[in-house]
């Protein structure tokens, strides 16, 4: 068992998107470079990523990859996570997984600490994160239930391209310089343009009219916040910038509310904060809030049509509170709570 104040960390997908930004919150947190691995595909074998000083070199990962590791942190894609995520709990570790490939399996915890740190206490080895579209919207909702029962939200999302990983950032940038250059463009991440244009609809379609992106949101919800009968629908669009998800949510409650007493709920939550001032054009953007922790609300409203119903828009990090702070947070929370099978804190 160790005892020290770090657990080993793996990182598989140290490459992509995701990887990178969680290396950057590790380096926030003086995290020590000898107590990180690094791994990727195939392809990234013997890249070296500069960490506070340091080179860490990227090895292929494997199912033997994790003896010694505490914490698996898992940012790449379903396959990989389901090849490699049960090997590492055999070898001792904690995995948290950024994909969806378990999200929704009983017996793995789906964990916002903000919302629901105590689910962490039932893993069996895997603890997930949700969807960087589900982690914001579960933040707000948490504190809005308390204020009346919930009937029902409406959500409409306006995802930036790094949602779908690096290769769409490199596709947005393209497609832009392209365009401005009068060539043509290519595409390989998604089905139309998207620089200068937007697409609606984000992962693929299901029979029922819906994305698979729409259903994670609905379900992913209603599990963390431990009501299955939560009556919910969203649509999610992918829009042409490099950072940060916004969302436009509506809220109708059984009672009527006080908006003044939403303000305030928001303004004390942890993790919450409010730029709310709609008149002084101050109100939260993607370009404001990319590389901050804290998910950042605002034009908080009562509903035109009921005075049982709340508007506000949102705005989150999908790289960080999205998934890798999230993820890094589960971590911590899991020190806290003793739930690091091999490591005492
Ligand atoms: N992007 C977001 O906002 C976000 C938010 C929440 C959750 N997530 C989830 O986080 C995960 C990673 O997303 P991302 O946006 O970081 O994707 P990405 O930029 O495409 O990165 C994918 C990573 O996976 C690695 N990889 C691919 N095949 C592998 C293999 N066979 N073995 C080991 N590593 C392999 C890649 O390594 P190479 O460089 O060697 O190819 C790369 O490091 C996904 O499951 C995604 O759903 C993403």
């Amino acid at each position: 068992m160790t005892n020290n104040k770090f657990p080993s960390i793996s990182i598989v997908g140290a490459t992509g998107a995701v990887g990178k930004v969680c290396l950057d919150i590790l380096a926030e947190r003086n995290y020590p470079f000898e107590k990180i691995k690094l791994f990727a595909s195939k392809r990234s074998i013997g890249k070296r990523i500069s960490y506070k000083g340091n080179d860490l070199i990227v090895n292929e990962a494997n199912k033997s990859s994790f003896d010694g590791s505490d914490v698996v942190f898992i940012s790449a894609d379903s396959q990989v996570s389901l090849d490699l995520a049960p090997a590492a709990v055999n070898s001792g570790a904690l995995v948290i997984d950024d994909g969806s490939a378990f999200r929704m399996k009983e017996n793995v915890p789906l964990v916002v600490p903000e919302v629901n740190e105590e689910d962490i206490n039932s893993h069996e080895g895997i603890i997930s994160i949700p969807n960087c579209t589900t982690t914001p919207l579960v933040m707000a909702l948490s504190h809005l239930r308390k204020i009346s029962n919930i009937k029902r939200i409406q959500a409409s999302t306006y995802q930036a391209v790094s949602g779908s990983g690096s290769l769409a950032v490199s596709e947005l940038k393209n497609q832009t310089e392209n365009i401005l250059n009068n060539e043509k463009i290519s595409k390989s991440v998604y089905p139309h343009q998207i620089a200068f244009s937007l697409i609606p609809q984000v992962d693929d379609f299901l029979e029922d009219g819906y994305t698979k992106e729409e259903h994670k949101m609905v379900n992913e919800t209603r599990k963390i916040m431990h009501d299955n009968n939560l009556n919910i629908s969203v649509t999610c669009v992918r829009v042409p910038i490099f950072y940060c998800h916004s969302e436009s949510v509506s809220v109708d409650f059984e009672d009527d509310i006080d908006i003044q007493e939403i303000v305030n709920l928001f303004s004390n939550a942890d993790g919450i904060k409010l730029i709310n001032d709609g008149k002084n054009e101050n109100y939260p953007t993607p370009s404001m809030v990319e590389g901050k922790d804290d998910i950042f609300i605002g034009r908080i409203r009562k509903d035109l049509g009921s005075s049982r119903g709340v508007n506000f828009w949102l705005v989150s990090d999908n790289l960080r509170k999205g998934a890798a702070l999230n993820a890094v947070q589960i971590m911590e929370s899991a020190i806290k709570l003793g739930k690091i099978p091999n490591f005492v804190g």
